[in-house]
């Protein structure tokens, strides 16, 4: 695939590393690339970040026909750039465009969309540990009418953010409740799917959790607000009675890419996880007798991240006094070491740009 590049004439600089948060500051550039159903994609380049034009009638505006990926590119030690699993995120971005008929991307050029991209933007990765670019590849339909049915125009774009830690609270531990009233997705909906959508309808429950002190909430699953699914932007394990349980994809659950990767490292490191239903009463009685020892969560932002505190049914419970676990502590060190290159990559998940 040919990408046009136009670089911007005005570049900015990256803040002071300390104080990039999450999500705020974006690079020079962007990469797009237009979609119809006559001509498939065509026209990939890069230009200067900048906004974009939409038709007041645009069906992501009305439709909510939006997809998006979220991944980061490490800076090493040695000053070299990697990505972590890069392939995962652009074929899940394509079970969500299926999903939300959105057309497929061909999976060899999102990947060298994103590779060029990141190649660019090389000066916005920032180096402190704990720092990285955030990568966000989004999706829109964006047909000029009204009616509702699959689109016939789309378009592909990826943009860039040097970003810190997603919670204020970094690797301390955060407190979460457990929602009971809004349900984020059910099954046979679009819960697996990484749309908008999803979190737009995330929105108030977190909002009131926020207003009581949480960082997240935790959902139950649609159906019968019994079992445990996964937090606002994150996927959840706990250890309970010693062994590592994390909800199992019922197609309500998004299948995270830090989730999978947990799974394998904990095996590994010789834990026993099981991928199974688990209620919130189990979760409670566990939390009630002291079975609880660990919860986390993980996803790319949040990277691991340990749960200190869990409200349900207005009760408050401290998880491992607060503390991050032995577990938590040393899955955390494992992954970043590996997306950070600190340490050997023996899964072969790294790309080296
Ligand atoms: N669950 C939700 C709702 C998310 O937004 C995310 C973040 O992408 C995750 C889980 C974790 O997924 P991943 O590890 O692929 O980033
Ligand atoms: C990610 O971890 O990449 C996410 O998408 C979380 C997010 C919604 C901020």
């Amino acid at each position: 695939m040919e990408i046009k590049i136009t670089k911007t004439t005005n570049p900015g600089v990256m803040p002071p590393e300390s104080q990039l948060g999450f999500g705020k500051v974006f690079t020079d550039h962007m990469f797009v690339m237009d979609w119809d159903s006559v001509n498939g994609w065509h026209d990939a380049r890069i230009v200067p970040f900048g906004r974009i034009d939409l038709h007041p009638a645009s069906t992501v505006l009305h439709y909510g026909a939006e997809i998006f990926e979220g991944l980061k590119a490490y800076r090493r030690a040695d000053g070299g750039v990697q990505l972590f699993r890069p392939m995962e995120n652009i074929r899940r971005m394509n079970n969500s465009a299926e999903r939300m008929c959105l057309p497929l991307l061909d999976e060899q050029d999102a990947f060298q969309a994103l590779t060029e991209f990141v190649k660019l933007e090389e000066k916005w990765v920032p180096k402190s540990f704990g720092t990285s670019l955030y990568l966000r590849p989004f999706m829109y339909g964006d047909d000029e009418v009204l009616g509702v049915h699959a689109v016939h125009r789309a378009t592909f774009m990826i943009i860039a953010s040097p970003s810190g830690s997603y919670y204020a609270e970094g690797i301390n531990p955060v407190k979460i409740m457990i929602e009971s009233e809004d349900v984020r997705t059910v099954r046979g909906g679009t819960g697996y799917a990484k749309c908008g959508g999803n979190y737009a309808a995330s929105t108030r429950a977190g909002e009131r959790a926020a207003l009581k002190g949480y960082s997240q909430v935790l959902w139950l699953d649609g159906v019968e607000r019994k079992y445990v699914e996964e937090v606002g932007a994150m996927n959840v394990m706990f250890k309970i009675d010693g062994e590592v349980v994390t909800p199992k994809l019922t197609g309500s659950i998004l299948p995270g890419i830090t989730r999978k990767s947990c799974i394998e490292v904990l095996k590994n490191l010789g834990y026993t996880v099981s991928e199974r239903l688990l209620s919130v009463e189990e979760l409670v009685s566990a939390m009630e007798s002291g079975k609880l020892e660990e919860a986390w969560g993980c996803g790319t932002a949040a990277v691991v991240s340990p749960i200190g505190k869990l409200a349900y049914a207005g009760k408050e419970y401290e998880v491992n006094g607060g503390k991050i676990g032995e577990v938590t502590q040393k899955l955390y060190d494992v992954l970043t070491g590996i997306q950070w290159g600190k340490l050997p990559d023996d899964y072969g998940w790294v790309y080296k740009l």
